[in-house]
């Protein structure tokens, strides 16, 4: 490798380490900033013209050769050189081997460090956008299913004991209510980042007239970043998206969690279609939920680059450094960890079957009307403290007979709460006490039913 022809190099008299040209390298990764890269070299060139910085014939060259660049790049033609240290010296350097002298003005008024800080939000912004649209399609995904199932019963759970009969609609609203926030949070985001780093120079600003209103304009930028320090150096953004990309996946662990659970035989609450299980090598009888495992599994990659973005920034003084080139990894690995997580909560949510027999069976051994009767004797006039230790009793009761509460007599439900009438066994019923939470918020299937309704119509 050879190391003397760097284009920062004439000023030091011997040439690189050959190990530290290989340390130093980010070519092997942040190509994949290429076009973005290229994009945003096209509306600085094109400022810099009419700001008349350079002339009109080298903007028309650099414009055709980075066009031609782009295209290498993306028909696989272009000629990658070890000892082009980043993608930023890559696209510059093909640029003058194509067009000559005019390739060598772009860098004009430009700095490395506003040109990677432009970058990496213009290529996180797209990510962005990709992301979303996979959001949509799992929230969609979660809205359809919640529907089919407005009125089937299951238990609900607490500390993963029976607690209170719901519906398994309502179940499905919970995480699209939670994705529903991890969307707006990305959002947010994306509404923040979306600022023009472009212009801020090395650090101080550059010493050319420039239009960087026109830079943003032509790239879509909302704003321009208003301190070129902070400009250059801080990758709060990054920190921020994956910060919401981890909580995300936190919330897709969760739910990925319960598909285990609920497809394992001590529920068997759903089956998932064969495509979205796989089968042991040893046990001829397994069928294994791998997707949801690997992906509660993948948490910790994006958890890390989390832990690994903010221990990058916290002690670095202004303005930029090269540690910032390991912001690019670790938001890499993020954004195609979610974005490939996200992408297969929509089909396996089609995929899914409920079972709902195996719900109810569940939900008739595990006591889960006893708030029911409670409620239903102090509607009777017995304050809930009383209602609550009667109940309790009835409870043991049913247990020591093995029964289901509403296999009980009234006579025997007398015995610990002699204000009960018939009322008591109508309130037994799982189906009453989830229509009868029927408020915002609430189990019942109309509640579900306008839950869907509403989120289908934000979603379309
Ligand atoms: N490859 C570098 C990065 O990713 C580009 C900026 C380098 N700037 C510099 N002054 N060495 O951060």
């Amino acid at each position: 490798m050879t190391t003397e022809n760097k284009n920062w190099s004439a000023r030091f008299s011997q040439p690189l380490d050959e190990q530290v040209a290989v340390f130093n390298a980010s070519i092997a990764f942040d190509r994949r900033l290429a076009q973005h890269d290229i994009k945003a070299s096209l509306a600085h060139a094109d400022m810099l013209a009419a700001c008349n910085i350079i002339s009109t014939e080298d903007n028309n060259a650099i414009a055709n050769g980075l066009q031609q660049v782009a295209e290498e790049i993306n028909n696989n033609t272009f000629n990658w050189q070890a000892d082009d240290e980043d993608i930023h010296m890559s696209v510059e350097r093909r640029l003058t081997e194509l067009v000559g002298a005019a390739g060598k003005k772009l860098h004009t008024a430009r700095s490395r460090n506003d040109q990677v800080a432009t970058d990496l939000r213009l290529w996180l912004r797209d990510e962005i956008d990709t992301l979303q649209q996979h959001l949509r399609a799992a929230r969609k995904a979660l809205l359809a299913q919640a529907e089919h199932h407005a009125d089937t019963l299951m238990p609900g759970f607490t500390h993963l004991q029976i607690a209170q009969p719901i519906t398994f609609g309502h179940h499905l609203l919970a995480y699209e209510e939670m994705l529903n926030r991890d969307a707006s949070r990305i959002s947010d985001c994306r509404r923040r980042l979306n600022k023009l780093p472009l212009g801020s120079g090395a650090l101080a600003g550059v010493g050319y007239p420039i239009d960087r209103a026109r830079v943003a304009a032509a790239l879509g930028f909302d704003g321009i970043c208003e301190n070129s320090m902070d400009a250059v150096s801080d990758r709060d953004f990054a920190i921020e998206f994956v910060s919401a990309a981890a909580t995300l996946m936190m919330h897709l662990s969760r739910f990925c969690e319960e598909l285990i659970l609920w497809g394992s035989p001590a529920f068997s609450f759903v089956s998932l279609s064969d495509a979205f299980c796989t089968g042991s090598s040893i046990m001829p009888q397994k069928k294994n939920f791998d997707v949801p495992e690997l992906i509660r599994g993948k948490c910790g990659r994006v958890f890390g680059a989390l832990t690994a973005l903010l221990v990058l920034g916290k002690s670095q003084p202004l303005a930029y450094n090269k540690d910032n080139q390991e912001d690019k990894e670790p938001l890499f690995d993020c954004v195609d960890t979610v974005n490939s997580c996200v992408s297969l909560i929509a089909p396996m949510v089609a995929a899914m079957t409920a079972k709902p027999d195996n719900m109810r069976k569940l939900l008739e051994v595990g006591y889960p009307t006893a708030t029911e009767l409670a409620d239903y004797l102090v509607r009777r006039g017995l304050p809930f403290r009383d209602a609550h230790h009667a109940v309790s009793a009835i409870v043991q009761f049913a247990e020591a007979a093995g029964v289901g509460l509403e296999a009980l007599t009234l006579e025997q439900i007398q015995q610990y709460a002699p204000l009960a009438d018939e009322g008591a066994l109508a309130a037994l019923s799982a189906t009453a006490a989830v229509e009868r939470r029927n408020h915002i918020g609430g189990t019942a299937p109309a509640q579900v039913r306008a839950q869907v309704a509403k989120k289908q119509a934000e979603l379309d």
